[in-house]
């Protein structure tokens, strides 16, 4: 099965190295980052992890859980994660699922045979406090993602959520955001009391309403 946008995360129950993980019990009703790995001991991963483990305070600050996935064995991902926390400087801090019977990883279409038979590609999914998924991306196994955009993809979303608005290319916090094409005259009048720019009658700009400060 494949995930599309806005399609609801089906819910699951696995081992993880922090005990049996009860998805929408350890969800609740917020954000989760979920993402993929081939499997442990490989060296893109490691690098991985250990980059998201010190941007966790940034995934905390926006209320976004986070929560990896490889097809090994919970032993094998807690000798892994000394590995981890001797090469990159920062211990593991948020939950693996050991997905051996590889049960999630066909919930969420993590297996990919013209890739591999038994490994999962490496995925991220950012799903928000409804259970919908709001974001997807499937990396090549040999480069590591960009967990600075992925944050940045975030921020977008709760704008969006939050204010009805969307955010320009290369987009960075601070900088003016885009009203979004279904808010009519009347309701950016409300929404925007200060105004906007109009640059043409679908791209209208505005200052950003907060920052993630
Ligand atoms: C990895 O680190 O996961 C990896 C590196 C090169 C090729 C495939 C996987």
């Amino acid at each position: 099965m494949s995930l599309n946008l806005f399609d609801t995360i089906p819910d699951f129950t696995q081992e993880s190295t922090e005990g049996p993980l009860n998805f929408y019990d350890w969800a609740r009703g917020d954000w989760v980052l979920l993402f993929s790995h081939p499997k442990d001991f490989t060296p893109v991963c490691t690098t991985e992890l250990g980059a998201v483990a010190k941007l966790k305070p940034e995934f905390d600050r926006r209320g976004v859980k986070i929560i990896g996935l490889s097809v090994d064995p919970v032993d094998r991902h807690l000798q892994w994660a000394g590995d981890i926390e001797r090469t990159q400087g920062a211990a593991l801090n948020f939950p693996l699922i050991a997905d051996v019977d590889r049960r999630v990883a066909g919930l969420l279409g993590l297996i990919h045979p013209n890739a591999s038979d038994t490994a999962t590609v490496r995925s991220v999914f950012v799903i928000d406090p409804a259970k919908r998924v709001r974001l997807t991306l499937t990396y090549p196994a040999s480069t590591g993602r960009n967990f600075e955009e992925i944050l940045r993809t975030i921020d977008s979303l709760q704008l969006t959520d939050k204010h009805k608005v969307a955010t320009p290319a290369d987009w960075k916090q601070g900088e003016d955001v885009i009203i979004l094409p279904s808010v009519g005259e009347e309701e950016a009048r409300a929404l925007f009391p200060q105004g906007w720019t109009e640059h043409t009658p679908y791209l209208r700009t505005v200052a950003q309403p907060e920052t993630a400060d």
